[in-house]
């Protein structure tokens, strides 16, 4: 298709909204407390989070996208001609816009993305900016089995580029069983191309996910003003504050909704205890060396071929392929 009409295949095995509180009722049993990092995006979530991007110390957007200016050339040559592009999210369009302006002939640009609104500006903007491209968005949740559109004409691969370290927001074993899904999406000739935060000293770190503004506080307790917004619940957001460290150990950073005081929320027909200080976890942030990042793809039976980073080193996109197939037949040394 093109963009004319909005040509919106939806995948209708998306979560059942309706269960929301079952999943909050679920982590709030937990212990520690624990709510899922995709609450986050609903409309105002998904606004701060673009803002958050803009922040001077989230490094990883600029960082990412320098990389792209730099690399995105030999990027597309190690991809190779008439590439089918399936993006998980479609929210990362300058990134994908560097690497499609250097693509040879790609056969169709998936973007798969769980909001609609999303995903039809992704479709308006590409058709926009790429008339010739056939655009087949797929509205649906990633982290399950995509059924992707039939492609206008055959692929010689299929390529899923995942860029903004959201694989860093999947603990090691979801990450592995995401990747491992990916594998069986690319079919045996396909690859996938994924940035990835690189480990860095601590305070780098931290100050991106506690920058100034406090942009990225608004966004961790705007989790609250979503749930009471759609299930009901009171959760005063003036007794919970927003706390994100960095791990070292595991490698990541962890981000929590501290309660302030002791405290009782009603959540659905349950009355949840919070005690002072009582921190429930929202987010994890992993970060990956490139030695980290080659084993976790090595669990999910891939194997790295490429990896770029940007000038810094703060950050790495890397080019995975099944294990014992080896770099694309198109590629360039990196
Ligand atoms: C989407 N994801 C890669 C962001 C991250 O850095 O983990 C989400 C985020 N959370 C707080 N700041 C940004």
């Amino acid at each position: 298709m093109n963009v004319q009409a909005f040509d919106l295949r939806d995948d209708d095995r998306r979560p059942p909204v309706d269960d929301l509180i079952g999943v909050v009722q679920r982590g709030l049993r937990a212990r520690p407390k624990k709510l899922p990092s995709w609450l986050f995006y609903d409309e105002r979530g998904s606004q701060l989070f673009e803002a958050i991007c803009e922040q001077p110390e989230y490094y990883l957007t600029r960082s990412e996208i320098a990389l792209m200016e730099l690399h995105a050339g030999e990027m597309a040559a190690v991809l190779g001609e008439d590439v089918r592009l399936v993006e998980y999210g479609s929210g990362h369009a300058i990134k994908t816009r560097m690497l499609l302006e250097h693509l040879s002939a790609p056969v169709a640009y998936v973007p798969v993305e769980i909001s609609t609104e999303p995903l039809r500006a992704c479709v308006q903007a590409m058709g926009e900016r790429f008339p010739g491209l056939p655009v087949q968005p797929l509205s649906g949740d990633f982290t399950r089995a995509l059924r992707l559109p039939i492609p206008p004409r055959a692929p010689r691969r299929t390529v899923l580029y995942f860029p903004g370290s959201t694989i860093g927001n999947f603990e090691a074993r979801d990450a592995a069983a995401l990747l491992r899904k990916m594998r069986n999406e690319m079919g045996d000739n396909g690859g996938i191309l994924i940035g990835a935060d690189l480990k860095k000293d601590t305070a780098t770190i931290e100050a991106a996910y506690n920058d100034r503004a406090g942009v990225t506080a608004e966004f961790t307790l705007n989790m609250l003003v979503r749930l009471n917004r759609e299930i009901g619940s009171n959760f005063d957001l003036s007794a919970f504050r927003h706390r994100a460290h960095y791990n070292t150990m595991a490698g990541r950073i962890e981000t929590f909704l501290v309660s302030t005081r002791a405290q009782k929320v009603r959540v659905g027909r349950q009355q949840v205890t919070f005690g002072a200080d009582e921190a429930m976890q929202v987010e994890y942030s992993c970060k990956y060396s490139p030695a980290d990042f080659a084993a976790l793809a090595a669990r999910a039976g891939l194997e790295v071929t490429h990896t770029w980073t940007d000038p810094a080193s703060m950050f790495a996109v890397y080019y995975l392929v099944r294990a014992g197939v080896g770099a694309p037949e198109a590629s360039a040394s990196s």
